[in-house]
């Protein structure tokens, strides 16, 4: 099998929410980034962010060749593409826009060369069905943002190749992201699904009066939240049982839990009551702190727990490779 083209040369396309926070990432790491976004003034409010994101991503950890100075803007689609080893596509979230988008940029980047799009609710077999070689064309959906959420689920279209899902996840996984592979191209991919999930059974207990909208954002973040920040459902479960690990947890437990599973609620919209109890309750909830503020609250302790976490890693690393000298 060739070779494939080792990936230096970014191409931020959309400038957005997303986009700019996936730029900011890309130059952190060092590579070459080249963005396009039509919108006026779209360049200085890239910068503007790069600038804000860099104290954060300085926090986390700049790769010794990282600098904000790999930035080149250009309005033209087709320049920015015309260099890229990876275009990492974050473009309005319109099916018929996307096709027409991907088209264009399976037209104008070099053949070999990965498309991965950014989009949450759109799958890639419907994107890549205009293009030339959609077998390079992969879903690479990020959290929130990009430059400080490790997770980035990497999904394929009906024509997507092996290799390029492959790739896709290796380069995430260089730049230090958490790439996990979603098997199935599924409405919203998988990590919003599991927030949507958890999120119904919330505006469920609200609605029967069960809690009030503080004590269910209290139930999650000072509950099981709190751990599932540091290890998954399954593995906590091979906790909860005890001795005998998860092989206990499936036989003794796993029956209550399915019971539970009966009586979950099964809405399907929020009704026009919940909605304004929710409303009005965050507002109690946030008592006066602005976005920015909460914000800023969210990311400090969020680069403290990514911080604790890399250096836990780092040290079962060192750990094993002791081992095995
Ligand atoms: N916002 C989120 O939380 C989030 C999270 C994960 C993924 N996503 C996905 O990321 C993508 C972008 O979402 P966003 O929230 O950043 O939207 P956004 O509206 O902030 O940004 C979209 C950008 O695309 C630009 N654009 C419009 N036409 C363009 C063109 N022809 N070429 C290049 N750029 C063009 C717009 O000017 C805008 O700056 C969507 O597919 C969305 O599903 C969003």
């Amino acid at each position: 099998m060739a070779k494939s083209r080792e990936i230096r040369n970014v191409a931020i396309v959309g400038t957005g929410v997303i986009g700019a926070s996936w730029a900011a990432l890309y130059l952190a790491r060092g590579l070459n980034v080249v963005a396009t976004d039509p919108a006026p003034n779209a360049e200085a409010n890239l910068r503007r962010y790069i600038d804000a994101a860099w104290k954060d991503l300085t926090a986390l950890g700049i790769s010794p060749n990282g600098s904000r100075d790999l930035l080149r803007f250009t309005p033209d689609l087709k320049d920015a593409v015309a260099g890229a080893d990876l275009v990492q596509e974050n473009g309005p979230e319109r099916k018929d826009f996307k096709i027409k988008l991907f088209a264009d940029m399976d037209a104008a980047a070099p053949k070999d060369s990965i498309i991965a799009s950014s989009s949450s609710g759109l799958t890639m077999s419907v994107m890549q069905s205009a293009c030339k070689y959609p077998e390079r064309c992969v879903i690479g959906h990020p959290f929130n943002p990009p430059h400080m959420v490790p997770l980035v689920e990497v999904v394929a279209g009906a024509q997507t190749s092996p290799e390029t899902v492959e790739r896709a996840i290796s380069f995430y996984t260089s730049i230090g992201k958490r790439a996990i592979h979603v098997r199935k191209e599924v409405v919203g991919h998988v990590a919003n699904r599991l927030q949507a999930a958890l999120y119904r059974e919330v505006v469920y207990l609200i609605e029967q009066g069960v809690l009030d909208v503080a004590d269910s954002d209290a139930a999650v973040c000072w509950g099981p939240g709190l751990r599932w920040g540091l290890m998954g459902p399954n593995l906590l479960f091979h906790l909860a049982g005890g001795e005998g690990g998860i092989q206990h947890f499936m036989e003794h437990l796993s029956g209550p839990v399915a019971t539970w599973w009966k009586d979950l609620g099964t809405i399907t919209e929020f009704s026009p009551e919940v909605k304004q109890t929710i409303v009005n309750g965050v507002l109690r909830e946030a008592n006066g702190r602005s976005i920015a503020e909460l914000e800023r609250e969210r990311d400090s302790m969020l680069l403290e727990l990514l911080t604790t976490r890399s250096k836990a890693e780092e040290e079962a690393h060192a750990g094993s490779d002791a081992a095995a000298d």
